[in-house]
């Protein structure tokens, strides 16, 4: 159609297919059609694009560990650190400079053991974290991550019974770590760990305990995924035995996101994340379109190196890939972005 050479009125005598595109009234009748008028200058493009990305969008992720001035930074995540709560602290102040609202706290507990006790000590790493960090930076979110797997000898998320997860059982644990994070002062608790019902658990534990102001960030749809690796190098929690799939969604299921996604609104959750983002952008979509909550996406610890090495090997350009990856999350539908990037992402922005 392109090759066909015809006489037409005006400036064009071979047919257009975006023109001609355009029209239904037979090919004498021209289309005015054309989107790139509106990709004419960098101004244009702005004052038309459909999704900003902002700060305020941003939380960053962070590892903590006992001792004093430790930053050891994690192989598989390169500009990722274990810190020690000095070093947390300045951390802290330098995400709250840059104007992300907050921080996600994982924990490296002193000692591991089948039920994962220092998740809920009072001198636990998380609570003590978060009391240094409340104090010297009041305004900044602190979001705890509330699972066990960082803090049991198995590594699984829960009370294990000859090699199966107990549901019901864990329920009481999660939610005692939950309420230790919030006496200690977190914003927000962040369970993690897929257990059915916990959200109900640990709303029940908060409310009973005088924290009906602690908000619940649940991790509504989190599938069992391989891109979870890094990460599990850096909080040291990857499974003895087994896997995660028993309790992790199957990541062919879309539908089972939105039960996920309904009954965790039902039992009360304030946010709900979707995790991973990159491979399940269909997932955050969907989600965001059958509820009327937040939606936040984690951009995991997969994403995150995959984008490293690729850029350290000169093979993409490490921001400009990591800009178009965070526009992609929020135009799916993200209200939130969970990412390792965020500090670079608040300089690039
Ligand atoms: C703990 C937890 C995990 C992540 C966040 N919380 C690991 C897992 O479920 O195996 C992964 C985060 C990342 O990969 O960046 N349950």
């Amino acid at each position: 159609m392109v090759n066909m050479i015809k006489q037409k009125r005006g400036r064009f005598s071979v047919s257009d297919p975006v023109r001609s595109r355009h029209t239904n009234q037979g090919e004498s009748e021209l289309s005015n059609i054309r989107p790139r008028r509106l990709r004419s200058s960098e101004t244009m493009r702005s004052m038309v694009r459909e999704t900003q990305l902002s700060v305020n969008d941003l939380i960053y992720p962070v590892f903590a560990v006992h001792g004093q001035g430790i930053r050891e930074e994690i192989p598989s995540m390169p500009g990722c650190f274990r810190l020690s709560i000095d070093e947390l602290c300045k951390e802290a102040t330098e995400v709250h400079l840059l104007g992300i609202p907050g921080i996600l706290l994982f924990g490296l507990p002193e000692i591991k053991d089948e039920v994962g006790s220092e998740a809920y000590s009072e001198t636990g790493i998380i609570q003590e974290a978060v009391r240094s960090i409340k104090s010297e930076i009041p305004e900044l979110l602190v979001i705890t991550d509330v699972c066990m797997c960082e803090y049991t000898s198995h590594g699984h998320c829960g009370i294990i019974c000859d090699g199966d997860v107990l549901n019901d059982e864990t329920l009481s644990y999660i939610a005692r770590i939950a309420l230790s994070h919030a006496e200690a002062g977190a914003d927000i608790v962040a369970p993690s760990d897929m257990m059915d019902g916990r959200v109900r658990a640990i709303r029940d534990a908060l409310e009973t305990n005088g924290f009906s102001n602690t908000a619940i960030m649940s991790y509504a749809v989190k599938y069992a995924s391989a891109f979870y690796g890094p990460f599990r190098d850096a909080a040291e929690c990857a499974p003895q035995h087994g896997d995660r799939k028993s309790y992790q969604m199957d990541p062919a299921n879309a539908r089972e996101a939105i039960v996920e996604a309904l009954l965790d609104i039902e039992e009360s959750a304030d946010i709900l994340m979707v995790k991973p983002a990159l491979s399940y952008l269909d997932i955050i979509h969907r989600v965001k379109m059958a509820t009327n909550l937040p939606v936040a996406a984690y951009n995991v610890s997969g994403e995150y190196s995959m984008v490293k090495a690729a850029a350290t090997n000169g093979w993409i350009d490490e921001r400009k890939v990591t800009m178009e990856i965070m526009t992609s999350i929020k135009r799916a539908g993200a209200d939130i972005i969970l990412t390792y990037f965020a500090k670079d992402v608040a300089r690039w922005l």
